[in-house]
């Protein structure tokens, strides 16, 4: 089974990358299954119904979320139909939505979980106990299992890889919006890549206005945060392969398209 997973789509210009490049990384690729992390994909905070929409039409077949799932409100009127969405599993008991989604390809089965750090993020429930809870879940129908960890710490998610390692096929990071050059297979066969990066703005600071962001550090003043919406922009993702048999990682490579790192079709 091959996965391609496309890290946080920023705002207008992640999903202007999205609808150009996704059919163009299928052609190359030829992934069963691919999934994009959609917490950020309206306007930098959060999800919409028809965004939502538009990024299963452009090809993802899940949206794993983060600590910007619930930005917009109007998530609540349609979050309990959207089986395609994964949210952090460890909110509290009774949060609307779902952690855990299985996705079908052919005769397999991938299960989905996106799960939330604490280390410099709001306090959630524990993310190690919870993982384990829905493995077990997870395990009763596949051993192909996906996690998306959403976390700032670098510490945090290489924790969680090791944790979860022999007992999920991949663990990727998000949230940090830049690509990390770590990409591996630990020894009992889970992928891992610490943070898989940023799809948006190639000119502002994790996507977000530069100037804004400058004048924050620079005044220490309170500044309203918007995506940049002009100029240059990047896709980072990663293309997995996992054996059908054992659910193992076999292969982990990055992808990342800008204009450092042209794409050749
Ligand atoms: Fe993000
Ligand atoms: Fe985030």
């Amino acid at each position: 089974m091959r996965i391609l997973f496309i890290g946080d789509i920023v705002g207008a210009p992640g999903r202007e990358m999205v609808t150009e490049y996704l059919p163009k990384l299928k052609q190359k690729f030829q992934p069963h299954i691919s999934i994009v992390n959609g917490e950020n994909a309206a306007s930098g905070k959060g999800i919409t119904e028809k965004i939502y929409k538009q990024l299963l039409e452009a090809g993802a077949q899940a949206i794993t979320m983060g600590n910007h799932t619930w930005d917009k409100k109007e998530l609540f009127e349609f979050i309990d139909d959207a089986d395609c969405m994964v949210r952090p599993a460890n909110f509290p008991e009774g949060t609307p939505g779902k952690g855990l989604v299985f996705v079908k390809s052919n005769k397999l089965t991938l299960a989905v979980i996106n799960l939330q750090g604490r280390t410099f993020l709001p306090p959630l429930d524990d993310p190690f106990r919870k993982a384990d809870a829905l493995i077990e879940e997870a395990k009763k129908k596949t051993n192909h299992i996906f996690v998306d960890f959403h976390a700032e710490a670098t510490s945090e998610k290489q924790a969680m890889a090791w944790y979860l390692d022999g007992r999920v096929s991949m663990v990727v990071g998000t949230h940090t919006h830049v690509q990390t050059a770590d990409e591996r297979v630990l020894p009992q066969g889970t992928g891992y890549i610490t943070d898989v990066g940023m799809t948006g703005p190639y000119d502002g600071i994790l996507g977000t206005d530069r100037e804004a962001v400058l004048k924050r550090f620079l005044t220490n003043l309170p500044v309203r945060f918007e995506v940049t919406k002009k100029g240059r922009t990047q896709l980072s993702a990663v293309i997995v392969d996992i054996d059908d048999t054992s659910g193992k990682t076999k292969k982990i490579d990055r992808i990342l398209i800008n204009d450092d790192h042209p794409f050749f079709g």
